[in-house]
């Protein structure tokens, strides 16, 4: 009996070390002009939120701590960052148009409302990802005064 187990924890750390062989790649990439962040003129408060907990998931740029390193953490990390992009990058925001801009704002606001974004599973190791009452309020306030200027700008032409 005991052999078994000495040699299932043998397994284990082979596997273990094996598997971390395997890494996606990082999502490190050049921060451009089309960023968000160089796009438009956010107030302080609002650019806070999107860094802390948003553009992990949501950008060409990841911040990675050591854990988000680690296999099989780093698969899942890979998976919310390609799913996350899919649905919105915050570093195309400049090739977006009016159109798209106008559809991601409400989006936005609606999973912030909601509270559904940032992802439970990364706020609860990103304490500073954690929205307060104060960021929700000030990131839909900017998102309200944006998405009128957009469908006025686009109704206009
Ligand atoms: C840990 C990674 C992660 C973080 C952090 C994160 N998201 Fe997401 N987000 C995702 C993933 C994965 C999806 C796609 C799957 C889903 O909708 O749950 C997504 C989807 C979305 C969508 C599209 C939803 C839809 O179905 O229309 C929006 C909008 C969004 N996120 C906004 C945000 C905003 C705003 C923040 C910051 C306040 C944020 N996300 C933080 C991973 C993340």
């Amino acid at each position: 009996m005991r052999k078994i187990i000495k040699i299932l924890v043998v397994i284990g750390i082979v596997t273990f070390v094996v598997i971390q062989f395997f890494q996606p790649e990082k999502n490190i990439g050049e921060i451009t002009e089309n960023h968000i962040l160089k796009q438009e003129q956010l107030p302080e408060i609002v650019q806070q939120t999107i860094k802390n907990a948003c553009l992990d998931c949501h950008s060409n740029n990841t911040r990675y701590p050591w854990y988000d390193r680690v296999a099989p953490v780093s698969w899942m990390v890979n998976k919310h960052i390609t799913e996350g992009k899919d649905e919105l990058n915050f570093s195309e925001w400049g090739e977006m148009d009016a159109y798209d801009k106008i559809g991601a704002l409400e989006d936005i606001r609606q999973e912030v409302e909601q509270k559904t974004m940032p992802l439970k599973a990364y706020v609860a190791i990103h304490k500073e990802a954690k929205l307060t009452d104060e960021q929700r309020a000030a990131l839909i306030a900017w998102i309200d005064k944006k998405g009128s200027e957009l469908v006025k700008s686009s109704t206009e032409e």
